[in-house]
């Protein structure tokens, strides 16, 4: 985990799920060559230039992203969430993001609605307020200013 430091209007948490750890590496042709690192270093930067902090994680583990959602209760302000393959099967992870009451948006590198069909159904996205896909790792960055704007 990591967390930046600049002033702040609060923190986002920053959830990455599986297989993320090998962004830059995994399948280049979908996901493109930027690693995780350098993921969370333009996410933290964005939301720094917002005046935001960041708190970013990823983990191949269901509950230890369910725990993450948690303990963002009442230490963030918003979430950003690219739940990986957990999106199409986690309904333990929607319940996490309803319970806690938090605004969320949902993000995939990839425009999982051009690929196959098991990912054309997301379980985050009704508990989500905003859902970017397919713009590539900028897509944090759009993330990071639906955060922006909603919170006003
Ligand atoms: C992904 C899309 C998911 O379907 C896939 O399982 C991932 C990455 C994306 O960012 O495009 O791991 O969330």
């Amino acid at each position: 985990m990591t967390s930046s430091t600049a002033p702040t209007r609060g923190t986002i948490l920053v959830l990455n799920g599986p297989n993320l750890n090998l962004l830059g590496t995994r399948e280049p042709e979908i996901y493109g060559s930027t690693t995780l690192s350098d993921v969370e270093l333009l996410t933290s930067e964005a939301a720094g230039a917002a005046g935001f902090r960041t708190t970013c994680l990823q983990s191949n583990h269901e509950g230890a992203l369910v725990d993450a959602i948690h303990a963002a209760r009442g230490t963030a302000v918003g979430i950003i969430i690219n739940a990986g393959a957990y999106t199409h099967t986690s309904v333990a992870l929607r319940d996490a993001i309803s319970a806690v009451e938090l605004p969320a948006v949902e993000v995939h590198i990839s425009n999982v609605h051009q690929r196959e069909e098991f990912r054309q159904h997301s379980y985050l996205s009704a508990v989500c307020t905003t859902v970017i896909v397919g713009a590539g790792v900028h897509g944090y960055v759009l993330a990071v200013s639906a955060l922006d704007t909603l919170l006003g």
